[in-house]
């Protein structure tokens, strides 16, 4: 269904006309890799997690969408709802391109990303304008809600009509807090090939100081830092500065982690580190919960990447909910949250399985495409070079995602080469044998996705897989000697669709 309302019809008259193209669209989904248990679109494109806030008791998730096709066009913002970061609610359109400022570019145009807060009780979104080919093509914009689904835009739009500089790459996804009486927004930025999150501050949201860079690259990290994040981590002025970088491939996200100084503006990087190592995790954005808790959530697909899904008239997951926490040494950790028990259904457990070099060995009534696995090998007693696992196994061997790690090399891979649809490649990441000898891995499985968890939260990989439905084999397997799988914990999960 196309877009057929005019500018004089106004926000409103776009929000109706694209969820009824959203709800149109749904019917003729192909499901075949409709995701079981992480939020998607209902029906059409969804790119970064936007307005991520708990706010009257529920988890908001905005995100990037185009309701009317599975491909990046102009950007609405969808909206979703949870109360428990497990269930998923689909709300109304938030926001769609209707005015001079985020309306109008050929290729690109719409609502970009951005961020809520509450300002007294009213949902107030901060966004991005942008409209290809005019000058200036990036503003910032405020819309608000008084009931938490419709949202008008502001009259005195945009509240940031220009970036500092008129020669820029960049000047996207705002996102905002507040810190005593003030609010501080951190904008994405790129000058002069290095890419820098700049800060601004207001009393009301409307009128905005320019306080310049908080942070900027080195030279090695990236031209443009799109979708900034920055909050308060652990104590004192500790703060984390979530970032996705342009132009540094193949790493595609970063945090930054140290001290924030709320007078000067100024960022005190200490570590730097990637987020996720897997393909597919970009544009994270965090909320604070009612529980004082620091939740992430991150598109679950990158751009220039092959998508199958979009042939099935959809694109886009969001990966689990996960909480961010600083470790002793200043450096970051995430870990799922742990609401996401209540999916676990059927239980299957082993332990003390003997894994010879090269047989790869299943375990009775495990396997699936939407399951939950708590892997703990034992290497204090193993003489092999690499201990694994191989998920969504085709029956005759041919197919399958392998996740092995080098005891030799202390690194953990995720190998989807031979995964099914979609682009291959192979994730890999530092991880040193635990201090008791074992290495506990994580993994969640849905349809079209593995996100992988280790090294007590310091590393996560995902990926989206494509492989054959039919494809739902796991078996265990050691190389160059023997090992022991010395506990396996398998739940299959259920579909919160
Ligand atoms: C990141 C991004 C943002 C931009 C949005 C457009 O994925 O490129 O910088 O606001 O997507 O959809």
């Amino acid at each position: 269904m196309k877009n057929t309302v005019s500018k004089q019809d106004g926000h409103q008259a776009f929000i109706a006309q694209a969820e009824k193209a959203w709800r149109e669209n749904s019917k003729k989904l192909d499901e075949t890799y409709r995701l079981h248990y992480h939020m998607m679109p209902p029906a059409g494109w969804m790119n970064d997690p936007n307005g991520m806030i708990y706010f009257d008791g529920h988890y908001h998730l905005f995100y990037q969408h185009d309701p009317y096709q599975a491909k990046q066009g102009p950007m609405h913002w969808g909206h979703a709802r949870s109360k428990d970061l497990v269930h998923w609610e689909h709300l109304p359109v938030a926001l769609a391109p209707s005015g001079e400022y985020d309306m109008g570019g050929n290729a690109g145009q719409g609502c970009w990303s951005g961020s809520a807060v509450d300002n007294n009780g009213v949902l107030t979104l901060i966004y991005t304008g942008h409209v290809d080919g005019k000058t200036p093509e990036e503003v910032q914009c405020l819309a608000a809600s008084t009931d938490g689904v419709t949202f008008h835009k502001h009259t005195a739009n945009p509240v940031i009509g220009d970036s500092p500089d008129a020669e820029r790459f960049g000047f996207r996804d705002p996102k905002v807090w507040k810190h005593g009486e003030k609010w501080y927004m951190i904008v994405g930025y790129g000058k002069d090939g290095i890419g820098k999150g700049i800060i601004y501050t207001s009393s009301d949201l409307l009128s905005w100081d320019y306080q310049g860079a908080a942070a900027e690259s080195d030279g090695t990290m990236g031209d443009m830092w799109e979708c900034p994040d920055l909050f308060p981590l652990g104590t004192d002025h500790q703060h984390v500065l979530l970032i996705s970088p342009m132009n540094i491939a193949p790493v595609k996200n970063l945090y930054l982690a140290g001290n924030f100084d709320y007078d000067s503006c100024r960022f005190e990087q200490k570590h730097a580190a990637q987020i996720d190592y897997g393909f597919d995790f970009y544009a994270p954005q965090t909320l604070l919960d009612d529980k004082g808790r620091r939740i992430m959530i991150a598109w679950m697909n990158i751009w220039g990447a092959t998508m199958p899904e979009q042939a099935h008239g959809w694109l886009g997951g969001m990966t689990l909910p996960r909480e961010l926490t600083l470790a002793e040494d200043g450096t970051l950790r995430s870990h799922p949250v742990p609401e996401l028990a209540a999916l676990r259904g059927l239980h299957t457990a082993a332990a003390d399985v003997a894994l010879t070099d090269n047989e790869f060995v299943t375990i009775d009534g495990v396997r699936g495409d939407s399951l939950e696995l708590d892997i703990v090998y034992d290497l204090a007693v193993t003489d092999a070079s690499e201990v694994g696992v191989r998920v969504r196994c085709s029956e005759d061997g041919s197919g399958y995602t392998e996740i092995r790690y080098s005891i030799t090399e202390q690194k953990i891979y995720m190998d989807r080469n031979l995964g099914g649809e979609g682009d291959g490649g192979v994730s890999e990441a530092p991880l040193p044998v635990q201090a008791d000898g074992r290495l506990r891995i994580r993994l969640f499985l849905d349809r079209s996705s593995i996100e992988l968890f280790a090294g007590e939260g310091r590393i996560a990989i995902t990926n989206r897989v494509y492989p054959n439905p039919k494809d739902t084999g796991i078996s265990f397997f050691a190389r160059g000697g023997t090992a022991k799988l010395d506990t396996l914990d398998a739940w299959e999960l259920s579909s919160v669709w």
